[in-house]
């Protein structure tokens, strides 16, 4: 309770709740001390009447007890009851929903609080959004610039084929690939729906990307539900990495249907992700350790892969494998055989 202001009402219920005990256990103390034993003269007064008393006053104790409890319980219920819809509501933007606002009720501390924690998450959510706008922004204005530098040092006097023009030209299409995948993300991250929802054949995609990257593709024509361009950018990766972090052994992508769904495999027979590494590399910019990180990639990749699988309701995992090599999954949901 702030010193001056009134007492609030969350104060006078605790406050009341502990008068009560206190009022209750002077009352016992009270009537323990009457009914005493007592030595003297006056202990000759009629046993019989003051068993009767004595009864008397039990009944009345526990009647008072029962009274207090009952009227105890509704008043920590709702207290209780309050702060744990308030904890499950603060748990929600906690988890990364940034839209949660938990409601208030009364005008107690408790509500103070609830009201307290809205305004937080409002600026901390306008600031995110503000970020995010600028990581777009800037992703968005770094590719003219970048585009214009490409096309000069293709068009540099001497040697199409020098080592340093190379390396540059690799440079920059490192860059490039970072700044599309920094745009894929913050797309993804500013929850708005899909730009684009169609029936996608997932066969006919991996086997379009495993062209351009020389996999092998088997299975079965699977459609989703889903946006494609999105959709491309899960299998570029994922066959590029094969291609890049599998050190250029034989890479297959399956794709089939399965009971929830679409379910896509790519494997290699590279080094493999070790045991510990296998959630870890789906963080953004984690990369398993020990390894050359001259790989061009983004360190985007997989973490894209998995927002891009949960987007249309699936998941995407890196498989334990027996053998050598990697095998990574996407599941999707909402698949059917296309209608052709
Ligand atoms: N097929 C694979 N085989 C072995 N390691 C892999 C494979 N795919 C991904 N990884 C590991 O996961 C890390 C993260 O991958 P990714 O997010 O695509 O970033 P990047 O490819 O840019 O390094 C890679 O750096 C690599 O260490
Ligand atoms: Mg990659």
């Amino acid at each position: 309770v702030t010193r001056g202001a009134r007492p609030s009402r969350l104060f006078r219920q605790i406050y009341a709740a502990v008068v009560g005990a206190v009022v209750l256990f002077a009352a016992s103390v009270a009537a323990v001390r009457y009914f005493e034993p007592r030595r003297g003269p006056e202990a000759a007064a009629s046993d019989e009447l003051r068993h009767v008393l004595a009864l008397h006053w039990l009944l009345g104790l526990l009647l008072f007890l029962a009274a207090a409890a009952v009227a105890a319980y509704p008043l920590a219920r709702r207290l209780t009851g309050r702060l744990d819809r308030l904890r499950a509501e603060v748990r929600r933007f906690g988890e990364g929903n940034l839209d949660a606002r938990v409601s208030v009720e009364g005008g107690d501390e408790v509500a103070e609080l609830a009201r307290g924690f809205n305004a937080a998450a409002e600026r901390v959510q306008a600031l995110v959004r503000a970020q995010r706008q600028l990581l777009a922004n800037v992703s968005h204005e770094l590719r003219t610039p970048l585009a214009r530098l490409r096309m000069s040092v293709e068009l540099l006097p001497g040697d199409a084929g020098s080592e340093p023009r190379r390396s540059m030209i690799a440079d920059l299409h490192e860059l490039d690939t970072l700044i599309g995948d920094l745009l894929v993300a913050s797309r993804l991250e500013s929850g708005a729906p899909l730009e684009r929802v169609e029936d996608v054949d997932l066969l006919a995609l991996a086997a379009e990307e495993a062209a351009r990257s020389g996999a092998e593709v088997t299975g079965a024509s699977v459609s989703v539900r889903g946006d494609p361009r999105l959709l491309r950018v899960l299998v570029r990766n994922l066959l590029e990495n094969a291609r890049v972090h599998g050190r250029a052994s034989a890479v297959c992508a399956e794709v089939r249907a399965d009971a929830a769904g679409a379910c896509l495999r790519v494997r290699d027979a590279g080094p493999g992700v070790p045991e510990a590494e296998r959630e870890r590399i789906f963080e953004a910019f984690h990369r398993v350790p020990g390894r050359s990180q001259a790989s061009g990639g983004s360190g985007l990749g997989l973490a894209l892969v998995r927002q891009i699988a949960r987007r249309h309701g699936g998941e995407a995992r890196c498989l334990a494998q027996d053998g050598p090599g990697a095998c990574f999954e996407v599941r999707l949901k909402g698949a059917a055989p296309p209608t052709t």
